[in-house]
C-alpha cells in the first residue's frame, strides 16, 4: 500500500493503534476496526495540472496527504490520489471497493459505499451514507447529498440533493418528488413544529 507514512491517521479517532503490514487496523482492545489492502493505491500525486514535483517532499509524499479513517474498508486496486489544495478525506466506515477511485481533494463523509470501478472526481463532496453504484462516474467537483444512491453506470454532472436516487447518463432522478409529496412533507413538517 506504499509509504504509511502518507497516511493521515485521523485526530477523531480516539483508540485507534495503527495499521499492520497486512493493512488491518486495530483500536486499542486489539480489535480489528479497518482495512486498507496491501494493493490499494493511497496517496499518490493528485492527477491535477497544477501538480508540481517540487510538491513532494523527501519521502515521496504529496503536499496534501490523504485523511483515511482507521474504520474505512479500502479494498485492492482501489487508487485515493493525494490533495492538492487539501487533504483527499475517506471517512469512518467508508467501504471502497475494488478499483475504485477517489480523486484528488474528494471528501467522504461517514459509511459512504463506493461499487466496484466506479470514478470519483477531484473535488467532489460525499455526505455521510451515500452509495455510488458499479461503474459509475461522478464528475469533479460534484456534491452528493446524504443517503442518495447513485446508480450502476450512471454518470453524474449536477449536484444530487439527500436521499434522492439518480442514475443514466446524465444522470436524473429515478423517483422525483410529486406535487402532492412536497406538500405532504411540509405538512407533517409544519404539524411536527407546533408539539
Ligand atoms: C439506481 C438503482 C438504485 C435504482 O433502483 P430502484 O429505485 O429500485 O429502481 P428500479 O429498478 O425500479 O428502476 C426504475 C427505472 O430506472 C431504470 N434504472 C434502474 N437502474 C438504472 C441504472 N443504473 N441506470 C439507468 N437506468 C436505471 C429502470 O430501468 C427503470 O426504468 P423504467 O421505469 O423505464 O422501467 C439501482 O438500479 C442500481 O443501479 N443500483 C446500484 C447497484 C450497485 O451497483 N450496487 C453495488 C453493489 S457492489
Amino acid at each position: 500500500m506504499g509509504d504509511r507514512e502518507s497516511l493521515g491517521y485521523g485526530e477523531n479517532s480516539p483508540g485507534f493503534v495503527r495499521w499492520d503490514d497486512a493493512g488491518r487496523s486495530y483500536n486499542d482492545a486489539g480489535e480489528v476496526v479497518g482495512f486498507i489492502s496491501p494493493l490499494a493505491c493511497i496517496g499518490s500525486p493528485p492527477e491535477h495540472r497544477d501538480f508540481r514535483w517540487e510538491m513532494i517532499d523527501g519521502n515521496g509524499v504529496p503536499f496534501a496527504k490523504p485523511l483515511i479513517h482507521p474504520t474505512a474498508i479500502i479494498e485492492a486496486f482501489v487508487t485515493v490520489d493525494g490533495g492538492i489544495y487539501e487533504s483527499t478525506t475517506i471517512g469512518a466506515r467508508c467501504f471502497l471497493m475494488k478499483h475504485a477511485h477517489i480523486g484528488h481533494d474528494a471528501i467522504l463523509g461517514k459509511e459512504v459505499n463506493v461499487a466496484p470501478n466506479a470514478v470519483v472526481g477531484g473535488h467532489c463532496q460525499l455526505a455521510d451514507q451515500v452509495k455510488i453504484g458499479i461503474g459509475a462516474s461522478i464528475r469533479p467537483r460534484v456534491h452528493i447529498g446524504k443517503g442518495a444512491v447513485i446508480g450502476a453506470g450512471a454518470v453524474v454532472v449536477r449536484n444530487v440533493p439527500a436521499g434522492a436516487v439518480w442514475a443514466g447518463n446524465p444522470a436524473r432522478d429515478l423517483h422525483p418528488k410529486t406535487d402532492e409529496d412536497i406538500w405532504m412533507e411540509w405538512w407533517e413538517s409544519w404539524h411536527l413544529k407546533d408539539r
